[in-house]
This record gives C-alpha cells, sequence and structure tokens, in this order.
C-alpha cells in the first residue's frame, strides 16, 4: 500500500453501523474503512458478525443504524445490484458461476443487457475473456480456454473467474468471504495470488478467511471483530504472525484483546 492512500478519501467508510435481526443485536456499533489498493483482512471468532458487515456493504442486509459512505457519500444501498453499480462486488465460491455454461460466458454472465448488448459482440467477449484469464489471472494452461465448461475446473480455478469478472466489470472493492474454503493448499495459494493481483491493479480487497496463516501472508491491515465490535485494527508492521495468532487466541479465551 503506497502512503498517500490514508490522504485518499476511502472506497467504503462504515460509521457507527449496527445491524439487529429481531432482537438480536449483531453489530454493535462497527467503525471501519477500507482504502484504495489495499487488502483489509476482517478476523474474529465464529459469530462475531463478519458475514454480516459484508452483507451490510455489498446491500443484501440494510443497516440498523449508522451510516455507509461509498467513496465518500453516504449512501442507502437498495440490493446486491446496487453496491455492484458503486463498484463493491463479493464473490462467492461455486455459487456464482453456472456450470454447464463455458467459461467466457460466465465472465460476462447476466451483464450482457446492462453493458455490452449492442456493443460487444461474442467474438470480442471471447477474445476479453481470454485476455483477463491469461494476462490478468495467470491461467496459462492450454487445456483450459474460455470455451471450456466451468464443471470441469477446480475450485480455484473457479474463483479465478469469479474474480476476472470483478475485475473486468472495474469493481473498486472485491470481497472475498472464506475463499480458500476447501480448496487444496495449491489452490488456496492461487486464490491469495488473486488477492494480491487485485491490490497491484489499485483494487482494494476485503478478506475473510478462517485461516490466520493465509490472512497474515496477504494482508496489509487487520481489522478484528468480537462480538458484534472492532476490538481493534492493525498494520501488518506492527503485527507478527505469532502476535496476531496469540491475540486470537487469547481474544476467544479471556474477550479482552492485549496487543504486546
Ligand atoms: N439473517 C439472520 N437472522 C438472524 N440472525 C442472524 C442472521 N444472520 C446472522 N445472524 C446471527 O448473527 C451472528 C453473526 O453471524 P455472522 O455474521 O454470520 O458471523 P461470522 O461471519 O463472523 O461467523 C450469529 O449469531 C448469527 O446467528
Ligand atoms: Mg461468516
Amino acid at each position: 500500500m503506497n502512503q498517500n492512500t490514508s490522504q485518499q478519501t476511502p472506497i467504503v467508510e462504515l460509521r457507527d453501523i449496527h445491524k439487529s435481526f429481531g432482537r438480536v443485536h449483531v453489530l454493535r456499533g462497527v467503525d471501519m474503512e477500507v482504502g484504495r489498493g489495499e487488502i483489509v483482512a476482517l478476523v474474529g471468532d465464529n459469530g462475531a458478525g463478519k458475514s454480516t458487515l459484508i452483507k451490510v456493504i455489498t446491500g443484501v442486509h440494510k443497516p440498523s443504524g449508522g451510516s455507509l459512505l461509498i467513496n465518500g457519500e453516504a449512501v442507502d444501498l437498495q440490493s446486491v445490484q446496487d453496491a455492484r453499480r458503486r463498484g463493491i462486488e463479493t464473490v462467492y465460491q461455486e455459487r456464482a458461476l453456472a456450470d454447464q455454461q463455458a467459461l467466457w460466458r460466465n465472465i460476462f454472465a447476466g451483464r450482457e443487457l446492462t453493458n455490452w448488448l449492442g456493443f460487444m459482440n461474442i467474438r470480442e467477449q471471447k477474445r476479453e475473456a481470454d485476455r483477463l484469464l491469461r494476462t490478468r489471472m495467470g491461467f496459462t494452461s492450454r487445456a483450459i480456454t474460455v470455451d471450456s465448461e466451468v464443471q470441469g475446473l477446480s475450485g480455484g480455478e473457479k474463483q479465478g473467474i469469479a474474480i476476472a469478472r470483478a475485475l473486468h466489470f472495474e469493481a473498486e472493492l472485491i470481497i472475498l468471504d472464506e475463499p480458500t474454503m476447501g480448496l487444496s493448499l495449491k489452490e488456496t495459494d492461487k486464490v491469495l495470488d488473486f488477492a494480491r493481483g487485485i491490490r497491484d491493479a489499485g483494487k482494494s480487497v476485503i478478506l475473510i478467511d478462517h485461516n490466520i496463516l493465509h490472512v497474515h501472508a496477504v494482508a496489509d491491515r487487520f481489522v478484528v471483530l468480537d462480538r458484534g465490535r472492532v476490538a481493534g485494527s492493525f498494520r501488518k508492521e506492527q503485527l507478527s504472525r505469532d502476535q496476531l495468532i496469540e491475540m486470537m487466541v487469547e481474544l476467544h479465551h479471556t474477550g479482552q484483546l492485549h496487543v504486546a
């Protein structure tokens, strides 16, 4: 991350965000921001509210209180599409892709009508899909082409396509909620590389991953969520991998955050 980032308007800013489901108060006043070109890891125990928080940012849930700013503007997101139009994409594993369709169709799925129909023909779409795969996502295998069916791909490759799709549509912030779940080590490395690739392209990432080792390896900053509140925020330079692990274990056992 470059040093100017802190002076720029954050892509996303949360101010005192609350979310309740009936009487269950899940988010209890979250303040957080995501700058440009950074990977922010959201860490915390199961049930801390990580997924709920990202669902507020992606337009799935309306907050019960507080404000959400995108590029400095207070917004009241109406839907996931609304968040997308503002440059925020979530990559879900598997679900986002249609197994029995060719890879290139998956990259453009659902967007042809609004963006491309009329000025981008099939050949151009395929060419663009090929460019994204080989240059942006580092797919080098000859066995995979834009005409390959998605069902023949590995979990890591599917993640790569979903991410390529988000990049193509110029998302400014890509949210990865447990993207390495169920993947092999090698595939996990690939997905973590995708996250770095997004950052290196000047976009931002929110990463949620159970594995603290993955998180520490790629994130620039860690935001610790504990029972619906931000317990702390740390830059990678401030915290070694072991310190991060120790901190999370201690938080789990004592409910307190101590930083060495
Ligand atoms: N739609 C919902 N209705 C009721 N409770 C929910 C809903 N979504 C999440 N919760 C509750 O909110 C808490 C936080 O969940 P979640 O955000 O999924 O946590 P995390 O992703 O950190 O594991 C959990 O106790 C969960 O049961
Ligand atoms: Mg979750």
